[in-house]
Formats: C-alpha cells, sequence, structure tokens
C-alpha cells in the first residue's frame, strides 16, 4: 500500500500556490486541526495537510468523519480570502466543483448535492467541512476540509454506512492513483477558488447547476428544531438554496440539512 508522499505529489503539481506547502502525515486529530494550527502560526495561503488517519475526523453538524489509509484522501487548505462572512459558503460550493470535475477527469460524473456532499449513484462519495481559522493582520483565514472515498471497498464501509456512502473503486470498479488524482485535484481548487477570490462566483454556481442532484427536487429542511418541506427552485447569487415552502413562500437556506424526497434518477445530461 503505497503511502502519500510530499516530495512525488509536488513533482506534478502545476498549482501556483495551493499544495506548494504540503505536509503528509500517517495519524492525526484532525486535518482541520492540524492547519488550523499552522493558521496561528502564519503559514501561507495554500498550505495543505493530508493525512493517512484521523482519529476525530469531523464533518458537518458534528458528525464523525472515516478515512482508510492508503485507501481515501482526508486533507486541508488554508485559505486567507478577501470575503465577508455571508460569502464563506461561496468557498464550499467553488469546492464541490473543484472535486467533481476532478472524478470527471478519471470518468466518473457524481453529482453535487448542497450545499457539500459529492453522491455516486445517490450514495455520498465525498464531504466538505469549511470553518473559520484565526485572523492574521485583520485577514480571515478559512480551513477547506475536504474527505474523499476513493479505492474503498465495500468491506471497508462500516455495515451501517454500506447503503449511503460509496467511493470512486466500489462505484466504477477501477482503482484510482490517489497521487494523480490529489495533483488534479489540487489544480481545480486553485482555479474554482479564483473564481470565488475574483468575484467570479457566477462560474461557479453554473458549473454547481449542471451537476446537481438537489435543483427541483422535493425537499426536507431541518435546521435544529425548525424543520420544513418544500421545492427547490434556486441557488441565489450568494450559493444559498432556495426552497418554495407548502405555503407557496420562498424561504432562503444557508445552513442545515437538506434530505431530497424524491430523487429523479438519470437527470443529468451525458
Ligand atoms: C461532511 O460531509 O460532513 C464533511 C466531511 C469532511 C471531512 C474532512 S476529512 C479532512 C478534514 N478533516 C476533518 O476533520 N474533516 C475534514
Amino acid at each position: 500500500m503505497k503511502s502519500l508522499k510530499s516530495e512525488i505529489i509536488l513533482k506534478g503539481l502545476k498549482t501556483k500556490t495551493f499544495g506548494r506547502s504540503l505536509l503528509c502525515l500517517e495519524k492525526v486529530s484532525s486535518t482541520n486541526d492540524v492547519i488550523l494550527k499552522l493558521a496561528e502560526e502564519g503559514c501561507s495561503e495554500g498550505t495543505v495537510v493530508i493525512s493517512e488517519s484521523q482519529t476525530k475526523g469531523r464533518g458537518r453538524q458534528g458528525r464523525h468523519w472515516t478515512s482508510v489509509t492508503g485507501k481515501s484522501l482526508a486533507f486541508s487548505v488554508l485559505l486567507r480570502p478577501f470575503l465577508k462572512a455571508d460569502e464563506l459558503p461561496e468557498i464550499t460550493l467553488a469546492a464541490a466543483v473543484a472535486v467533481a470535475k476532478t472524478m470527471e477527469l478519471f470518468r466518473v460524473r457524481p453529482q453535487i448535492k448542497w450545499p457539500n456532499d459529492l453522491l455516486l449513484g445517490g450514495q455520498k462519495v465525498c464531504g466538505i467541512l469549511t470553518e473559520m481559522g484565526p485572523k492574521k493582520d485583520k485577514m480571515p483565514s478559512v480551513v477547506l476540509g475536504i474527505g474523499i472515498n476513493l479505492n474503498q471497498s465495500t468491506k471497508d464501509f462500516p455495515k451501517e454506512l454500506r447503503q449511503t456512502a460509496t467511493s470512486f473503486y466500489r462505484f466504477s470498479g477501477h482503482k484510482i492513483d490517489r497521487v494523480r488524482f490529489f495533483q488534479r485535484l489540487m489544480h481545480h481548487l486553485e482555479e474554482t477558488y479564483q473564481w470565488v477570490v475574483e468575484r467570479r462566483f457566477s462560474k461557479v454556481l453554473s458549473e454547481w447547476r449542471k451537476r446537481s442532484v438537489t435543483l427541483n427536487q422535493q425537499v426536507k429542511v431541518s435546521q435544529g428544531h425548525h424543520a420544513f418541506h418544500g421545492q427547490v427552485v434556486d441557488l441565489d447569487v450568494k450559493g444559498a438554496l432556495l426552497v418554495r415552502n407548502d405555503l407557496g413562500m420562498i424561504e432562503r437556506v444557508t445552513s442545515g440539512d437538506v434530505d431530497i424526497l424524491t430523487l429523479k434518477k438519470g437527470k443529468r445530461p451525458s
């Protein structure tokens, strides 16, 4: 089983900043925690921490994220964007587009479930967790944490996740070279992040819409104690979900869980 080595990754990396400063570790609590610490010490934008395993890998809404040594990818990127707090979700959507574009290079076409899940065959293959980091010279920092299931087989998933989670290999029947995948992903992440910081978020939105499994669906939105049903009509200019509730009013959703009640299969153009 090949572990990830920075000198090998750096050889084929075609980015300006993303992944140029790269730390490949075997075991950490969470790559987001490691990079938060590096951010406090002033590390530069685009610094990446990858780890083969995480003892406290975390997902949205306090969920746990599991990776498998040698088979998945779990990493965090430090960003220092000139963005207002309400613009930060744009980074999550941009990252989802970047992961989708990378998978497409390897001939699978994932769908994006708002805001941050990538699905293959309706099952989750990637999750993204964006967290605020410390400020440096009044500039906020943002940690972009991404977990991707690449070469796990069915038995690598706990029984309770086998219906809802999948990997690139489980879906396609092909193993993937994690180094090549990661190098190309860095390129796409840098590209879509530039769209955000250069105020070209409309480009992210149009790429996101093409791959969305959420648009037009009947959904249940859960936000803490508040939940409602409705139909997703669109994303707004900041990437919030616009849902027409049962009373016909449009609700703007910026956080929470969105469960799709009517998943229309085969919706994506080929
Ligand atoms: C989710 O789907 O809820 C988000 C999952 C994010 C997991 C990644 S793995 C790398 C980084 N470190 C973490 O602790 N979490 C993110």
